[in-house]
């Protein structure tokens, strides 16, 4: 299975994507994890993503692509993948529809949410420093004696921004899709639980709850 999560910053395309990939043990690939990674470790690339990533900018098209392109080609992929975060423009959709022709994505599950709810959402997520789980001061608070940190990007300007980028340069890819046929909308503002349940039904595989 070759799955697209697809939705604003926030929506919880991440927690989502974890989900999946525990219920399906198909890999999650994150391109904001990978640049993050590259940041972490002050490698060229992230040095060069950086800059892009604290103004909530999206990373230039060939980089993104070629990280995707490289990745999937993977032994742990063959079974299928869930693309969290990628693709972001018409631009890095058509080079997906290239590189893994003349196989086809499967599903893309658009996650949505609103702005207040995403500055809600963004403003108190919190990751594991140890495994990156993704948690929630209030919706889903870390474990006792858990190390976390927040993201550099999720100041509210900086997310303000990234919302704008969406709606430019990601927005396009709703109608992309939907002329394919295979994009299914999940209200994303929704407890955790009912969206998980709503994204394996739109994946065709039976509902934990
Ligand atoms: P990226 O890391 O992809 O960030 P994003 O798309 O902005 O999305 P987020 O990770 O912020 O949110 P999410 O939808 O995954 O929500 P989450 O599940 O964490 O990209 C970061 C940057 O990298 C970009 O700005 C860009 O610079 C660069 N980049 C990455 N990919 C790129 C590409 N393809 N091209 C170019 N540049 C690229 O949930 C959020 C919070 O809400 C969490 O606290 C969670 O616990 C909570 N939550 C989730 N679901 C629920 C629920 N149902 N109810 C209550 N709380 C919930």
């Amino acid at each position: 299975m070759k799955i697209i999560l697809l939705g604003p910053p926030g929506a919880g395309k991440g927690t989502q994507a974890e989900f999946i990939y525990r219920h399906l043990n198909i890999p999650q690939i994150s391109t904001g994890d990978i640049l993050r990674e590259n940041v972490k470790n002050n490698t060229d690339l992230g040095i060069m993503a950086k800059s892009y990533m604290d103004k909530g900018e999206l990373v230039p098209d060939d980089v993104v692509i070629g990280i995707i392109k490289t990745r999937i080609k993977k032994d742990d992929c063959n079974g299928g993948y869930i693309l969290d975060g990628f693709p972001r423009t018409i631009e890095q959709a058509k080079a997906l529809d290239r590189a893994i022709q003349p196989d086809k994505i499967d599903n893309v599950v658009f996650i949505n949410a609103n702005e207040e709810t995403i500055i809600k959402r963004l403003s108190l997520r919190r990751q594991s420093k140890k495994d990156g789980t993704i948690y929630h001061l209030k919706f889903n608070p870390p474990p006792e004696g858990e190390e976390v940190f927040q993201r550099d990007d999720d100041k509210e300007d900086t997310i303000k921004n990234r919302l704008k980028v969406y709606i430019q340069q990601t927005g396009p890819l709703i109608n992309y899709y939907k002329d394919k046929g295979i994009l299914v909308e999940v209200d994303g503002s929704k407890d955790v639980n009912l969206v998980n349940s709503l994204v394996l039904k739109i994946l065709g595989k039976e509902p934990v709850i």
